[in-house]
């Protein structure tokens, strides 16, 4: 969300000032999930569902009795669903941390000239992150207020303080967010510098003094020098940390029998975060490219192994100016990302470096090289590493575009919500490629509760599905007028969904916290758990997420589904970026398909609103204000009773999938 900051505050930090999530009513959620349902399943699949819903509901039944426990819970936490919804949603994931989980913030490209550009780049960078560690462990940050729907309330700042001192420990079944407690006093505290695939520590606070940008700049270059003289092959230890989880979790307790890694290990560990020194990549730099080797490094045969991904923060400086920061995201959602790293290039852009007026004052041993003690088995668990590695970086189809016709100040004209307009183009791109609608995510802050972090935004709304329809199929012969409404109808349910999900009473959250009590109580998994229409309803074809910057950057990330695409966009005044992903394997999936299609969409939706704004002014202009609500009423009701037509036959339609390039399936 975007955020506003004002003043500083303990208890924010904490969140302990704010209200709990509320636990909306049974009843509530019940009917929602049919509701978001019904138009995205057949008949039959429906009928099912509806049937289970209605067991489960029933009262003195087993929904009754799990929306009781999560009472009692409530009372007892500061947020009920927090561990039930990390686990799900990150903890027990066994997929690869690159391209499935972690997002990656993109910097302008940078120029560099020499190769001592980039390290004075690194020298600065790492200045800035230091200055930022000090207002956190000050807890001096000023607290973040909602801005858009609902603006002003103050927001939870706890995930702010999981940047630089989270670990996500890998473990056979599930993750653990290992979190260091922050230091008031400075204490010796490291950076992990990766280059040419080992890892250096980085002493950052000597004899209770914060190294200067100088002295940062000369063990920079030492490691630089270290790197490259070392005669011994180098293992690229850090392909590990690029594996399915539990692979990690398996190779990691190889390597701790040897107490050369146990050491590495643990110095990587409580390393306050990483910064990658990248070869260049030797591709050409299109944002696309830039996205993708932030998201991967290129595979083992580039960056691939110059990571740790576990770290929360891993800061990526390549030699030809590819630059950015890729997340492990359990610790915290994009926003505050943003918010740090903004900081960071404004200190860099604001604060000139100080590399000339500092001088060092102190003699500085050379940084650590960490030392790895590799097994045939380990090595062997390398090249397996690699391999997957590789099937990743083969099969990501990134595409990143600036779409420029037109930005939020076009839509607020139109006195519309900017997000839920997107939201809608989203979902008319999709059909249009597809030929059907398909379960979608949007994520929504809960910051405004104590430990608050995200629900679901479930956006394809049957609203947004008349609307898409509408646009597509001329059989309808809708007029502009009618169409218009169809929008307006769409952009305001998706707007009462937002504010549903910000205020915490979305539906996600909440059934996962039934299904997971179920299994806290040892009780049988109830039907609708195990019911096919909530597989479809999680399995988010359309991933997407606003993440907007004040500063000239953009974030990405990948699909969260075989067959499906990250669409992740940043909202500017006048222009959007988008960031789409899919995987090459699919052959369902198109970026460049789909960004076609969802251009087409939005300036579809552009004229519509200006054909139909310069017919209201017509009318406005003329002099009779009782034809114009006469006129205005008949389509409203025509294009109601067409919604619901144009829906319920869609729902008896199987839904097919359109595509003109490649192979096309029904739904799975
Ligand atoms: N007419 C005119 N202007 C309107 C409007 C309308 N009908 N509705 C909204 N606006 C304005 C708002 O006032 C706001 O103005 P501002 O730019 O001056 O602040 C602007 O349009 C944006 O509002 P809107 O588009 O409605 O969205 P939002 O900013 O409220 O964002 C969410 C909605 C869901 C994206 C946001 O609440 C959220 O949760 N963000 C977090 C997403 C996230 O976690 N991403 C990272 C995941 S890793």
């Amino acid at each position: 969300m975007p955020i506003l900051s004002r003043e500083s505050s303990k208890d924010c930090a904490s969140g302990d000032a704010l209200p709990k999530l509320p636990l909306p009513s049974l009843s509530d959620t019940l009917a929602t999930y049919l509701r978001c349902m019904k138009h995205l399943l057949t008949e039959e699949q429906f009928n099912q569902t509806q049937n289970l819903v209605k067991q489960f509901g029933a009262p003195g039944g087993v929904g009754e009795l799990l929306q009781n426990k999560l009472v009692e819970k409530r009372e007892k936490k500061a947020n009920w669903v927090y561990d039930y919804w990390l686990n799900d949603m990150y903890l027990k994931n066994r997929l690869a941390l690159p391209v499935n989980s972690s997002p990656a913030m993109v910097f302008p490209q940078q120029n560099f000239k020499a190769p001592i550009d980039s390290l004075r780049f690194a020298a600065h960078l790492i200045s800035g992150v230091l200055e930022y560690k000090a207002l956190l462990d000050a807890h001096a940050l000023p607290v973040d207020y909602a801005r858009g729907q609902l603006s002003g309330t103050p927001l939870c700042m706890e995930q702010y303080y999981h940047l630089f001192t989270s670990y996500r420990l890998p473990g056979p079944d599930k993750d653990t967010l290992v979190a260091q407690k922050s230091n008031v006093m400075p204490e010796p505290e490291h950076i992990i510098v990766a280059c040419k695939n080992q890892f250096f520590v980085l002493d950052v606070v000597i004899n209770f003094r914060r190294l200067n940008e100088r002295d940062l700049l000369t063990q920079l270059e030492k490691i630089t020098k270290m790197a490259g003289s070392e005669d011994e092959p180098v293992p690229p230890i850090g392909l590990l940390t690029s594996d399915g989880r539990t692979e990690w979790a398996q190779a990691r307790s190889v390597l701790m029998k040897e107490s050369t890694n146990r050491d590495s290990l643990d110095m990587i560990e409580r390393c306050i975060c990483l910064v990658c020194l990248d070869e260049p990549n030797g591709t050409e730099q299109s944002d696309a490219t830039r996205a993708a080797m932030m998201l991967h490094g290129g595979g083992p045969g580039m960056n691939g192994g110059n990571r740790w991904y576990d770290k929360p923060m891993q800061f990526i400086l390549g030699a030809d100016g590819c630059c950015g920061v890729v997340c492990e995201h359990s610790a915290f959602e994009g926003i505050v990302l943003v918010q740090c790293t903004e900081y960071l290039l404004k200190y860099m852009t604001g604060s000139p470096s100080k590399l000339v007026r500092a001088a060092s004052v102190s003699e500085l041993s050379a940084p650590r090289r960490l030392r790895w003690k590799c097994s045939p088995e380990i090595q062997k668990l390398i090249t397996s590493s690699a391999d997957k590695l590789q099937r990743l970086v083969n099969n990501l189809d990134m595409n990143v575009y600036k779409f420029s016709d037109y930005g939020k100040d076009f839509i607020k004209k139109q006195k519309m919500s900017p997000d839920a307009y997107i939201q809608v183009g989203l979902q008319l791109a999709y059909y249009r490629c597809h030929g059907r609608p398909v379960s979608t995510y949007e994520s929504a802050s809960t910051r405004r509760f104590q430990k608050g972090r995200v629900d679901n935004i479930r956006s394809a709304t049957p609203e947004a599905l008349a609307f898409v329809r509408a646009m597509t199929d001329k059989k309808l012969n809708l007029s502009d007028m009618e169409k218009m409404e169809m929008l307006r109808c769409a952009i305001n349910a998706q707007t009462k969904y937002t504010v549903l999900a910000i205020t915490g009473m979305a539906i996600d959250n909440h059934l996962l916290g039934l299904r997971e009590m179920a299994s806290e109580m040892k009780i049988e998994k109830p039907a609708i758990f195990t019911d096919k229409a909530y597989l479809i309803s999680n399995h988010f074809i359309l991933s997407t997420s606003q993440v907007p910057t004040t500063v000239e950057m953009f974030c990405c990330y990948g699909p969260v589904v075989p067959n499906g695409y990250g669409a992740c966009y940043n909202p500017q005044s006048d222009h959007i970026i988008f960031s789409v992903s899919s995987f090459l394997e699919s052959l369902e999936t198109s970026s460049a398909e789909f960004v076609k299609c969802l251009v087409q969409g939005l300036l579809d939706m552009k004229d519509l609103c200006n054909k139909c704004n310069s017919v209201s002014n017509l009318v406005e202009g003329g002099k009779n204000p009782s034809a114009e609500i006469k006129m205005q009423t008949e389509i409203e009701n025509k294009s109601s009773q067409k919604i619901s037509e144009s829906n319920t036959k869609q729902q008896r339609n199987p839904q097919v999938m359109v595509k003109s390039t490649k192979l096309t399936f029904p739904e799975e």
